[in-house]
């Protein structure tokens, strides 16, 4: 009886294993080739901007972008932890932070190469998904709606990842889609939401840059019409920035109508990968009847840079990349494993990448569906415990202080409202205290117009 109990849950484990793949997700690795470590610490590195780097080491600074040796050590250390991924995803911002005039064209397109060219050696037979991020363009964020020669340069780089249709139209508009590892009934939705960046000056006053919504909601409708099941990955995220209140990404209409899209088409949509933040959180998408429908990942970068985002306090990170775990046949992700360079201690001792966490050990949810994202989301802002360790996790066991009430407030609206309305009516229920005033309520875009770049 029990072998015979035993012999069971052997095959159904084994089973169980079989339908579960993974993926990389590396995100915001921000290379910045004046890096070197000197006695004058304001000199180190160009991105930090006269900051003195007062630890810096081989693998970096916490004011500073990344080195080459901590880039390369990420790709490496992808290599040893999980050689052989389904496929990457890899989603954008490899230039330093640094003023245009130090970068410029021809230093953009070096560096996408240098990058794109370490992934493909370290992984020389994986699919990778790439998207462009803000900072993969010059001049930065101005990512333009129309066919250039950035985006031209930068389909060739990565032509051994893009179909010839991919290449099409990413020349067109940063923008493709493919069967997910040529898998009939399986997609993937790579988008170029640096279109919708209220930095982006070029396309403030078009109603549907690029035509990448239309395109967007057709491929989504035909996914629903051929029963396919669909991963999207993009840089920049719709909603709020959880380390600075009422500071969003996307200009009020693109996030109302990136929104509106994943509403009309979320039963299609397995899942959202996305970047920019450089910050390990995630954000959730509800029907009208308050059920959870969808979930966006936004995954840790490898840069550690500290933000210049006036108001936001110990705005660095350490350097983080992560697997996904899903089922193979349903895309449903289950878990999620982030793994994380200590910086400090790397630049001591030996650079050393270790597990941080497992989303279901650390969470107690079943998997990582909008059902069990949700049960995290109502934990972490109920019980403090669960609250602190997202928080901790949120800069990769980088700021270990308390996270106070309205830390909590930030984290859990940032988490529960993409839209602008919805966010700002949650401070007020979640009892924000009010350091502002309510102007913000009918303005919650003004104080994004004051900072400059990320
Ligand atoms: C990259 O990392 C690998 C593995 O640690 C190492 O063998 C190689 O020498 C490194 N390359 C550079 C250019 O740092
Ligand atoms: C970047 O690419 C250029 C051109 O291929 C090459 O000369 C240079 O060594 C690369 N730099 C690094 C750090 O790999
Ligand atoms: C981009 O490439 C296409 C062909 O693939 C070419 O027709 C077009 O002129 C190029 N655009 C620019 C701006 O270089
Ligand atoms: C990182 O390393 C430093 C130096 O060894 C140590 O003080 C710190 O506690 C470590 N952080 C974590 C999260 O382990
Ligand atoms: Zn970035
Ligand atoms: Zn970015």
């Amino acid at each position: 009886m029990t072998a015979t109990i035993f012999l069971l849950s052997c095959l159904l484990f084994k089973e169980a294993l079989a339908l579960t793949g993974s993926f990389w997700h590396i995100t915001d690795m921000h290379w910045d080739p004046t890096y070197e470590v000197t006695d004058k610490p304001e000199l180190v590195c160009a991105s930090s901007g006269k900051r003195p780097a007062l630890s810096a080491g081989v693998f970096g600074d916490y004011v500073c972008d990344s080195p080459w040796h901590l880039i390369n050590s990420s790709v490496y250390a992808m290599k040893s932890i999980l050689p052989d991924p389904d496929f990457i995803i890899w989603t954008g911002d490899d230039t330093p932070h640094v003023p245009n005039e130090d970068l410029g064209e021809e230093a953009v397109m070096n560096i996408i190469s240098n990058l794109t060219h370490v992934i493909t050696e370290v992984f020389p037979r994986t699919k990778v998904y790439s998207a462009m991020g803000n900072h993969d363009y010059h001049p930065k964020s101005q990512i333009p709606a129309a066919p250039n020669l950035i985006y031209n340069r930068t389909a060739e780089l990565w032509d051994h990842w893009l179909d010839l249709q991919s290449q099409e139209t990413f020349k067109k508009g940063g923008y493709y889609t493919e069967k997910l590892l040529n898998r009939n009934g399986y997609r993937m939705l790579v988008l170029n939401t640096n279109l919708y960046y209220d930095q982006n000056q070029v396309t403030q006053n078009m109603d549907d840059p690029a035509d990448q919504f239309s395109w967007a909601d057709q491929i989504l409708t035909e996914a629903g019409t051929n029963k396919e099941k669909v991963y999207i990955i993009g840089h920049v995220p719709p909603g709020f920035f959880e380390k600075k209140r009422h500071k969003p990404w996307f200009s009020p209409k693109f996030n109302r109508r990136y929104l509106d899209l994943i509403k009309k088409h979320h039963s299609v949509i397995l899942g959202q990968f996305f970047g920019h933040h450089h910050t390990d959180c995630f954000r959730m998408f509800y029907n009208q009847d308050g059920l959870p429908i969808s979930t966006m990942f936004l995954s840790p970068g490898v840069t550690p840079w500290e933000t210049t985002l006036p108001g936001v306090v110990k705005g660095a990170n350490n350097p983080g990349i992560r697997v996904f775990e899903y089922d193979t046949e349903t895309l449903l992700v289950k878990d999620i494993v982030t793994y994380y360079l200590n910086l400090t201690h790397a630049n001591v001792d030996r650079g050393r990448w270790e597990k941080e966490y497992r989303l279901t050990e650390s969470f107690r949810v079943p998997d990582a569906s909008p059902a069990s994202m949700h049960q995290a989301l109502e934990l972490m802002a109920n019980d403090h415990c669960y609250l602190q360790k997202y928080y901790e996790f949120n800069s990769v066991s980088y700021d270990l202080t308390d996270c106070d009430s309205d830390c909590r407030v930030d984290h859990v609206c940032a988490a529960r409202e993409v839209d602008f309305y919805r966010y700002e009516d949650c401070l007020v229920k979640e009892g924000a205290a009010s350091i502002f005033g309510g102007w913000q309520l009918l303005l919650p875009t003004a104080v994004s117009l004051v900072m400059a770049s990320w």
